[in-house]
């Protein structure tokens, strides 16, 4: 079993951290510029988890959230937007939204369906590693299915970033890739145990960093209590029952966060 039970070094919780600056070599390697070229890949509707956490902690929180979480500000931060369905779902809930991502495609199609919608929001093409925002900028950020496309280093990084651009009490939605999922450990091993690139696949030659939930908490902990978590998983598609204890159908798992920075 991995061992990443220090995950932050001190001289990393201070911002000194050795990630990949490299932002060419990143884009060249991010498949969902091309993937987002086609039809299949762009969702238009709102991940459940994203509903449900709208729902709990922004439009009808229970007394106990209310107790434990004074969020007024509206402005939200999408990093790795893609279709840039949550954009359009949090621009017609009444929310300041800006968008990030590193995908020319993403930006391309998303102000045009903005457009379409008479919606607007604010879209930088970036890495998620260097966000060109201000020090605790915005009230929530959220981030879904991203974050684990790069290396513990960037990943780091990127918590780093987040925890200096969101405001002090603001929220954080995020998922990780968790290795339930049946992706782990395939495709050419970059870390043991940790971080893999499948060599087949939509994803092929994408970088994944699979976490436990031991993991997690020592990723965000030093900068987010951690209100929720939960791990959101996609049971195998069975087509017929023999496909029911195959290695190759997929099941997906994620753990979903949603912490409060302190
Ligand atoms: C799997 S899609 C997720 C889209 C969206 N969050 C959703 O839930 O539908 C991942 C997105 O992250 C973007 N991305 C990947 N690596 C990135 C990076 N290093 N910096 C910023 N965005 C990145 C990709 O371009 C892509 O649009």
């Amino acid at each position: 079993m991995k061992s990443t039970s220090h995950i932050w070094t001190n001289k990393e919780l201070n911002g000194d951290i050795n990630y990949n600056q490299n932002i060419d070599e990143i884009s060249r390697a991010n498949k969902w510029d091309s993937l987002l070229t086609s039809p299949q890949w762009i969702l238009f509707n709102p991940a459940e988890e994203v509903v449900q956490f709208y729902n709990n902690y922004l439009d009808s929180p229970s007394r106990q959230v209310r107790n434990r979480i004074n969020l007024t500000g509206k402005k939200v931060h999408d990093i790795g937007f893609g279709g840039g369905r949550h954009i359009y779902f949090f621009s017609e809930m009444g929310f300041d939204v800006t968008g990030s991502d590193l995908s020319e495609t993403a930006i391309t199609i998303t102000q045009a369906e903005l457009a379409k919608r008479s919606l607007t929001a604010r879209l930088e093409l970036c890495a998620m590693t260097r966000l060109p925002f201000k020090d605790g900028e915005f009230d929530i950020t959220i981030s879904r299915s991203t974050i684990n496309h790069a290396t513990l280093q960037d990943i780091k990084k990127t918590i780093f970033e987040i925890a200096r651009t969101t405001k002090l009490g603001g929220l954080f939605f995020v998922t990780f890739i968790s290795e339930r999922s049946s992706e782990w450990k395939k495709g050419k091993e970059v870390v043991e145990d940790l971080s893999y690139i499948p060599n087949s696949g939509p994803e092929e030659g994408l970088i994944h960093t699979f976490l436990s939930a031991t993991d997690v908490v020592a990723l965000l902990e030093p900068f987010f209590r951690i209100e929720e978590m939960y791990l959101s998983e996609h049971p195998p598609l069975i087509l017929n029952l023999s496909d029911a204890n195959s290695k190759d159908t997929y099941f997906g798992s994620q753990h979903v966060v949603i912490g409060v920075r302190k």
